[in-house]
């Protein structure tokens, strides 16, 4: 082969991943713009279905939520058995449903239905297209792939805001809903035309067609030592007699134990240092330091919205070279700097021009620092710390702690604002903040550069093949 072919080969190659994360990574493009859009449609809802009790403003909100806490739980175990691509597939049909059913309704009680179904598509995206990107992805360049994933999260997030202000002067609150159609369709057709997981493949017996998609993304050397490793596994399992049906308490093994707590205290410390009720309460912490409602939105579109793009996009370039641990490490104290700042901020109670610009700097520190830490990490590193015959029902586990502690913090919320102020919530979620920074610099281990099966082995206590080819 030419050196000019060889290189031409890599290029198609390589060109094949970027497409493929590409286009799954519309799923997480609709995550972000379904869990953002409320916020905006609410205010026109109101007036709609007036008179609209606290309480059903609240299970609107939230019912998008339980529904990603069953779709999480589903999604891992259907896409173990029925395959990565089908349970791609089904998300992005219950994406245009729910989108059709909000859109349309014609009651309060079918609007409550229909976010619900959002949120079955929301939950089962949210784990099947970090798990599927994972799986296509070369070592080298995984952590910056499958954090495209969170990227559009946060661009869906974006645009949502744009979309609240731009359907605003018609009142059109049901086109902002509709409008989620497009991402859908994308991701269903770009899903029907990408190919089944590799490793997915491998787990279920395909070994030739594992070989032929692996060859769409790796060189002829790779696509060997790949499947070597992947066949060395096996060996493993076969010799330690695991049983080839998965069962539920292989969960709690020696060598899915500590991974599973990883995954879980992720989980649970990417909501609960308060990243969603900054999301959704910026602008009223914003009112609250003295700016009036169209600066407080504006404010948050921009001081929210833009950095924890821009942020996304630094964290996508540097995540494999650095590594995903420092990340974690530095973001977190920046969040606990900012949120500490911002409870002072809050406790001296001023108003007005200076305490506004300090107010609006500290939550974008905040923001920033999320964004390349808890942000895109957590999502990436459950794609990678299970071993391969359980990782989507592992995967669902952390991702159901995910959602389940999004609902908690977002019920609890208001009670504790109002119960802690302004001031004692941000110290609350400060002290949070140094928990986990303790849990991750004791618990979380670094994957950067290393094959899945490579960090699978080193949970199990074997190494395999040990090169770093990639
Ligand atoms: C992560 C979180 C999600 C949050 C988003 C903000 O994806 O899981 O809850 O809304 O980041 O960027």
């Amino acid at each position: 082969m030419t050196t000019a072919s060889a290189g031409g080969d890599a290029q198609r190659r390589r060109r094949f991943v970027n497409v493929a994360a590409g286009i799954t990574a519309t799923g997480g493009l609709l995550f972000g713009y379904d869990t953002g859009v409320i916020s905006g449609a609410l205010l026109f809802i109101r007036q709609d279905f007036a008179p609209l009790s606290p309480l059903m403003e609240g299970v609107i909100v939230s019912f998008l939520l339980v529904g990603a806490v069953v779709g999480a739980l589903s999604g891992g175990p259907l896409s173990d058995r029925f395959g990565r691509r089908p349970t791609a597939l089904l998300a992005a049909t219950i994406f245009a449903v729910g989108a059709l059913i909000v859109a349309l309704t014609p009651n309060v009680a079918l609007l409550v239905f229909g976010r619900f179904v959002l949120g079955l598509g929301v939950g089962i995206a949210s784990m099947i297209v970090p798990l599927y990107i994972a799986e296509i992805a070369p070592a080298s360049r995984r952590g910056a792939l499958v954090s495209l994933n969170q990227l559009m999260i946060t661009i869906g997030i974006l645009l949502s805001y744009i979309m609240g202000v731009a359907f605003a002067p018609i009142e059109g609150w049901r086109w902002m809903f509709a409008v989620a159609l497009v991402p859908a369709v994308v991701l269903f057709v770009g899903m029907f035309l990408l190919p089944e997981s590799p490793r997915w493949l491998f787990n279920n017996g395909r070994l030739e067609q594992a070989r032929t998609v692996l060859g769409r993304s790796r060189s002829p050397e790779e696509v060997e030592f790949e499947l070597q490793e992947l066949e060395e596994i096996k060996r493993r399992e076969r010799e330690q007699g695991t049983r080839q049906r998965v069962e539920l308490k292989e969960l709690l093994s020696p060598y899915v134990r500590p991974a599973l707590i990883v995954g879980i205290g992720l989980a649970i410390f990417q909501q609960i240092t308060g990243i969603n009720t900054v999301i959704y309460y910026a602008p009223t912490i914003l009112q609250g330091v003295g700016f009036s409602e169209g600066g407080a939105i504006a404010a948050t579109a921009l001081g929210v919205g833009v950095v924890n793009v821009g942020f996304t996009v630094l964290a996508v370039y540097i995540i494999d070279r650095v590594g995903r641990k420092p990340l974690l490490i530095i973001g977190l104290i920046g969040m606990i700097v900012s949120l500490s700042l911002l409870a002072v901020v809050f406790s001296t109670g001023g108003t007005g021009g200076a305490t506004g610009v300090l107010a609006t700097a500290c939550l974008a520190l905040y923001i920033a620092s999320f964004a390349i830490s808890l942000g895109p990490v957590f999502w990436l590193m459950i794609s990678e710390i299970y071993p391969l015959r359980i990782r989507g029902t592992a995967m669902s586990v952390a991702s159901v702690a995910n959602w389940g502690s999004n609902f908690a913090v977002a019920l609890s919320f208001p009670v504790v604002l109002a119960t802690l102020g302004g001031a004692g919530s941000f110290w609350t979620f400060a002290v949070l903040g140094v928990v986990a920074w303790v849990f991750v610099f004791f618990m979380v281990p670094e994957t950067k550069n290393r094959t899945l099966e490579e960090i699978e082995a080193s949970f199990r206590g074997t190494d395999v093949g040990s090169s770093r080819v990639r």
